[in-house]
């Protein structure tokens, strides 16, 4: 037996693996497939204010190695959220992270304080980096990252900031997010796409820009964690990005996350989460390493073999 439970975000995780918000919708249906009391959390599809329809179809295409969507946050709304999905998400057994959106930071200081008083949630996750939304990325800037976050913070739940791999300068841009509060960062959302039908010679989505996840991200994901870790060793980090294997779970808790999110590889084999939790601990026991957390970030360290003389 291999330890793999952690503490973070001053809530205790049961393992390593997160489910990203967004793939696998609020992840009702994935109850019917494993014990979600034996995966991490599970972070909620983005909910706003008022339910939104999304953007028209289609909303898939496929890409070399990977998936472009531009879903456009499609959501009942924070109300039918808390009254008909809460509830039944807090059946699960897992931990629940919430992620949200919001139209200005006061719209999402008003949601994070909503989200706040509301019974049953472990943390907030604020999407600063939708690609598929009108208006811009807050993440894509350290000021408005800094007063988003700051709108935000005035409850009790740990807050997550979401970040987009498609900024210029990540660090900046976390380092402004924890002053404004964020208790942890998840690195990150998808990055900006697009594909042309060249059966009609026009874009395929009616929004030009959709997002590549999937394994076609994970070299990048990985570069942003492992700058993010090297810049701010203390801080909480979710690394999400094309992890669908053993083996980029492993790359992601190395470079330095501390919990692995898992999206469209959870979309595409629904199993996969569990699968991964599994593999993990059989390749810890293999290892002779009693505890998961002692990998994390083993890379900025000298690697497995520091892990193994401890
Ligand atoms: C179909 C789909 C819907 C998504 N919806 C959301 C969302 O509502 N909110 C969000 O923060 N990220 C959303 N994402 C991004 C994922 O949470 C994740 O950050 C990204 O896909 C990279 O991880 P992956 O390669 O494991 O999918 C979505 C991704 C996909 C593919």
């Amino acid at each position: 037996m291999a330890r793999l439970e952690l503490g973070r975000l001053g809530v205790a995780f049961a393992g390593p693996v997160v489910l990203a918000s967004g793939p696998v919708g609020f992840g009702l249906e994935l109850a019917s497939v494993g014990d979600m009391g034996r995966l991490g959390a599970l972070t909620t599809k983005t909910i706003t204010r008022l339910p939104r329809a999304g953007n028209p179809a289609p909303r898939l295409a496929d890409a070399p190695a990977g998936t472009l969507n531009s879903v456009g946050l499609t959501n009942p709304g924070l109300e039918a959220f808390r009254e008909r999905i809460l509830p039944k998400l807090q059946d699960l057994g897992t931990r629940i992270i919430v992620s949200f959106a919001a139209a200005d930071e006061e719209e999402a200081g008003w949601i994070a304080q909503e989200l706040g008083r509301t019974e049953g949630i472990d943390a907030l996750e604020l999407n600063l980096s939708c690609p598929n939304v009108e208006g811009t990325r807050p993440a894509l800037e350290a000021g408005m990252t800094f007063r988003w976050v700051r709108a935000c913070t005035d409850q009790t739940l740990p807050l997550l900031a979401k970040l987009s791999p498609d900024s210029q300068d990540i660090v900046g841009v976390a380092e402004a997010a924890l002053r404004g509060g964020a208790a942890g960062l998840t690195v990150g959302n998808t990055i900006q796409g697009t594909r042309i039908d060249w059966n009609t010679g026009l874009p395929v989505f009616a929004r030009v820009f959709g997002g590549l996840s999937g394994p076609a991200l994970l070299p990048v994901a990985l570069a942003k964690v492992f700058a993010l870790r090297a810049a701010l060793p203390g801080v909480p980090i979710v690394g999400t990005g094309g992890v669908t294997s053993l083996g980029a779970m492993l790359e992601m808790a190395m470079a330095g996350a501390d919990l692995v999110g898992v999206g469209t590889g959870a979309m595409v084999d629904p199993d996969l989460p569990w699968r991964l939790t599994a593999e993990l601990e059989t390749w810890l026991v293999g290892r002779e390493i009693a505890r998961y957390e002692t990998i994390i970030s083993c890379a900025h360290r000298g690697g497995l073999a520091v892990v193994h003389g401890t």
